[in-house]
């Protein structure tokens, strides 16, 4: 994000008059759940704020994000530099913080449609939904390469495959800072987890990624080279560790690699309470010595933001940071935020929030669906046309919004049930089945007489991070029932996978004649009964390798 030389001249002129105090502040971003008063925010100079998964403001809605942005926006005025903040949040697919949003199909889905016009299309409008808010610093998109669907992060990640994923992070950035034709980005994007975070061992959330350096620059470095020629304005640090080391507390990666060999001169900031990971409880301020002195700007601390400031002016006081750190962290962040317009004197306008969750949306929504879904098996069932006249739909997984949304969605782990507007998958069917075609639907897996289809849909329940991580790559126990009773129907039976990773289909293979991927579609299920009744068969592509089984199956059958 470039400035101008009368910018670049301000923010040096900025730093020229800051004290100690404030410089730390800038570098601080905290959760407003943590904060002991909002007046924390001006009295120690905050440099932003985050909302993150769980944290929305009660009640969730629109109307509460845009008085939350407001108050915080308005304590930060009030600080001794009066400088606006950063509001950073997890719009992951689409804004999916707030009940009436349109939430996109998760990476994993727009990886298998591989649309990268589309991808920047869909993180365009999230950012439209977002600035609406006041929101300003999205913390998307996931730049991570996914080795091993065990990680409870898969359906965060485009892909397995490195030139996927930077064609598409490269997209999503680019479609995150648009500029919304005041000639400057409004929402800040930022590419994360730095990195290797999809390489753990055994796939485990925040481990050990133990490869090479030479594997770590041809599997996991590609993509944030594409970001940063997108023009990412900022780079989230991982937890997980390589080959031991910590990401958060690495000079190697963060300064000599990503700032200095890849020329990234926008803002690096901490994962969430991620540098407590690089120093035992009691000593804090080593965490903070460690991280910023290997390179971190900005430190995402949640309770500790005032340690935090206490810890920064100890540490510059006695020297243990140099000034020229100190002064390089600052100037990184104060850049950012002049290129975002935050340093203007006049406060542009908020886009209107009538947009969001509207109608044209939720049609580019419902195209990426139509995009993402993948053919695993098809004897003669797709498309369906009007082949079948009396279809039966089952499975609890075929209902409900909060199922096919996944995780980030309303909360951070995501839940069944109405969580928020859209339309199921059986909405869709209903909606779309040509004439003369009767639809029923049971949760159970049961059918009317006179059915000659049954779609059954079945998946993984939702969740988010480390909760997701999967030793066996097992569907949930009531659905593994569910798809091992498919056998007794003596129709064909079309199943459909609400899950974000492939999972172990193996021992109900032959129980159905077709099977699609339909991932983490999230609110615009009606984009499946699109494709279903289309003359066309789904396009996707596998994003990363499915089970060995299933090549078995197709062998011996
Ligand atoms: C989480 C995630 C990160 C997210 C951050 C803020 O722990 O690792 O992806 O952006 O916290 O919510």
């Amino acid at each position: 994000m470039e400035l101008s030389a009368s910018q670049l001249a301000q923010v040096k002129a900025i730093i020229n008059r800051m004290t100690p105090e404030e410089k730390a502040g800038q570098m601080i971003l905290t959760d407003p759940r943590f904060l002991e008063t909002p007046g924390d925010i001006s009295r120690f100079n905050l440099g932003g704020i985050f909302v993150n998964g769980g944290g929305a403001p009660p009640p969730n809605t629109i109307d509460s994000w845009i008085l939350l942005a407001e108050k915080m926006q308005h304590h930060g005025r009030k600080s001794s530099l009066a400088i606006p903040l950063l509001l950073g949040t997890d719009a992951v697919h689409g804004n999916n913080n707030f009940h009436g949003a349109v939430l996109f199909p998760h990476n994993i889905g727009l990886g298998a449609g591989n649309n990268p016009l589309l991808v920047e299309e869909i993180s365009r409008i999230t950012s439209l939904e977002l600035a609406a808010t006041g929101f300003n610093w999205n913390f998307a998109p996931c730049a991570a390469v996914v080795d091993d669907p065990r990680w409870g992060r898969t359906y965060e990640c485009y892909s397995s495959d490195t030139g996927i994923v930077s064609q598409l992070a490269a997209a999503a950035v680019r479609g995150v800072q648009t500029n919304f034709g005041t000639g400057k980005a409004r929402v800040l994007a930022c590419a994360k987890h730095f990195i290797g975070d999809g390489g753990t061992a055994g796939g485990v959330d925040r481990g050990n990624t133990n490869i090479g350096l030479a594997e770590l620059r041809a599997r996991f470095l590609p993509p944030y080279e594409a970001a940063i020629a997108a023009g990412v304005g900022s780079i989230m640090l991982s937890y997980n560790q390589w080959n031991g080391t910590y990401c958060h507390g690495s000079r190697t990666l963060i300064t000599d690699l990503l700032k200095n060999e890849l020329g990234f001169k926008g803002l690096v900031v901490s994962d969430w309470d991620a540098i407590e990971y690089l120093a035992p409880k009691d000593q804090y301020i080593d965490a903070i010595s460690i991280s910023i002195n290997a390179g971190l700007d900005m430190i995402m601390a949640s309770r500790k933001y005032k340690t935090c400031h206490e810890g920064l002016l100890e540490l510059m006081s006695k020297g243990d940071i140099p000034l020229s750190r100190i002064n390089d962290a600052v100037e990184r962040i104060l850049t950012t935020k002049a290129a975002l317009g935050l340093l203007d004197a006049q406060r542009p306008e908020l886009p209107s929030k009538i947009m969001i969750g509207c109608k044209e949306h939720r049609q580019i929504a419902r195209k990426a669906v139509q995009e993402s879904l993948v053919l695993l098996k098809n004897d003669s069932i797709l498309p369906l046309g009007s082949k079948f006249k009396q279809i039966h739909i089952c499975g609890e997984f075929a209902d409900d919004i909060g199922l096919q949304c996944g995780g980030w969605s309303i909360s951070w782990q995501g839940s069944k049930g109405k969580i928020t507007e859209g339309t199921t998958i059986m909405e869709g069917i209903r909606d779309q089945a040509p004439m003369g075609i009767e639809i029923s639907y049971s949760k159970e897996a049961t059918v009317a007489d006179g059915t000659d289809l049954v779609i059954a849909v079945a998946g993984e329940y939702p969740y988010a991070e480390f909760h997701g991580d999967s030793q066996d790559l097992g569907f949930p126990q009531d659905q593994e029932a569910f798809l091992s009773s498919l056998i007794k129907f003596d129709i064909p039976v079309l199943l459909i996978l609400i899950t974000g990773r492939p999972l172990i289909i193996t021992p109900n293979l032959n129980n159905v004649e077709a099977i699609m991927a339909a991932w983490l579609p999230g609110t615009e299920g009606a984009g499946i009964a699109d494709v279903l009744f289309s003359q066309d068969i789904p396009t996707g592509r596998l994003p990363t390798n499915w089970p060995s089984v299933l090549e078995d199956y197709k062998n011996s059958k």
